[in-house]
C-alpha cells in the first residue's frame, strides 16, 4: 500500500494539495509520530517542501520521491534566510505552479511567523491553508509528564517567547501566579528569572528545563526558579530547549512515585 492509499485507509478522502497552493503546515516537535495526518497528506504530495532548521530529519524522510527539499531554516550554523525572502518565495514558487508544502517546527503559528507567511500569501492572491501542529510547548509537558492544566493546581497556562522586546512585562506574567512555558528562553534566562523573581515568584518556585523534547537527545531536568541558570549553563545551547516555571512542575514527581509505587507492588 503506498502512502496515499494509507491516508486514504485512515483519514477516508484526503485533502488534495493543488497546484499552486500552499499549505502552511506544522512538523510536531520531532517525534513523527506526532505529525497530524494532513501534514503527512502534504509530504506525500508536494512537488517542493520548504522547510525550517527545526523540521527533524525523520519527518523530512517521510516526503514524496517527487518533492524538492528547499532548507529556509534559521539555525544550525547555516546562513539565515530573511523572512521576507521566504515569503517571497512561497509566493513565486506557488505562482510557478507548484504544491508547496512551508513546513515549520510545532505549530506553524505559535512563534513561527505563519501569520506572516499567511499574510504575505493572501496579500499575494495566493490560496493557502494553515495545518496546525502539536506545539513544542505542549509536546515537552507531555514528555515531561507535567500536565498543561491540572484541577485545583492551575485555571489558564502562559506560553511566552525569551525574545520578547527588552519592555516586556515578564512581572505581570508572574503576578498571575499561572504556569509559564517560555519557548527561546535558554540564551536569555538570566535576565527572565530576574524578572519572574521581581514579579513576586519564590525562589524555590517549581521550574524545568526540557530539551529537545521527542527528539532521540531529550533531556529533562527539574529545578527551581533561582537554579535555573545554572541548570541552562549546564546545559549548553546546542539543542532547542524550553522553560516551565510554576507548581504543575511538582506534579510530575507525584506521577513519577505513583508509577514507582505501582512497580514496585507488582
Ligand atoms: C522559533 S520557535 C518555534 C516554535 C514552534 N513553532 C512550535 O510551535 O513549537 C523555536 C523554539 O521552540 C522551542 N522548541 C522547538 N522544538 C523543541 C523541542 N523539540 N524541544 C524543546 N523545545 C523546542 C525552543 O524554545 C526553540 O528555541
Amino acid at each position: 500500500m503506498n502512502k496515499l492509499d494509507a491516508l486514504a485507509a485512515l483519514r477516508g478522502r484526503f485533502p488534495v494539495l493543488e497546484p499552486g497552493h500552499v499549505w502552511l503546515a506544522g512538523a510536531g516537535p520531532g517525534d513523527p509520530g506526532l505529525l497530524t495526518l494532513d501534514a503527512l497528506a502534504g509530504l506525500a504530495q508536494a512537488d517542493v517542501i520548504v522547510h525550517d532548521a527545526l523540521v527533524d530529519q525523520r519527518v523530512l524522510a517521510l516526503a514524496g520521491s517527487q518533492a524538492e527539499l528547499e532548507y529556509a531554516g534559521k539555525r544550525g550554523g547555516r546562513p539565515s534566510a530573511q523572512q521576507a525572502d521566504i515569503s517571497r518565495r512561497l509566493v513565486e514558487l506557488a505562482r510557478a505552479n507548484r504544491r508547496v508544502l512551508r513546513l515549520k517546527g510545532g505549530d506553524p503559528c505559535m512563534f513561527g511567523r505563519g501569520g506572516e507567511e499567511a499574510i504575505a500569501l493572501a496579500e499575494a492572491g495566493v490560496p493557502y491553508r494553515i495545518i496546525p501542529g502539536v506545539t513544542a510547548g505542549l509536546a515537552a509537558l507531555s514528555a515531561a509528564s507535567i500536565p498543561a492544566t491540572i484541577r485545583g493546581v492551575n485555571h489558564a497556562i502562559i506560553f511566552a517567547t525569551g525574545h520578547a522586546d527588552p519592555d516586556f512585562d515578564w512581572a505581570a506574567l508572574a503576578r498571575t501566579g499561572q504556569p509559564i512555558v517560555i519557548y527561546m528562553a535558554m540564551r536569555n534566562v538570566e535576565q527572565i528569572v530576574e524578572a519572574l523573581a521581581r514579579g513576586g515568584l519564590a525562589p524555590g518556585t517549581p521550574a524545568a528545563v526540557i530539551v529537545a523534547a521527542t527528539m532521540p537527545e531529550q533531556r529533562i531536568v527539574i529545578s527551581r526558579l533561582d537554579r535555573l541558570a545554572d541548570e541552562v549553563r549546564k546545559i549548553g545551547f546546542t539543542l532547542p530547549g524550553l522553560i516551565v516555571v510554576g507548581e504543575i512542575v511538582r506534579v510530575r514527581d507525584r506521577l513519577l512515585r505513583l508509577l514507582a509505587d505501582a512497580e514496585a507492588a507488582r
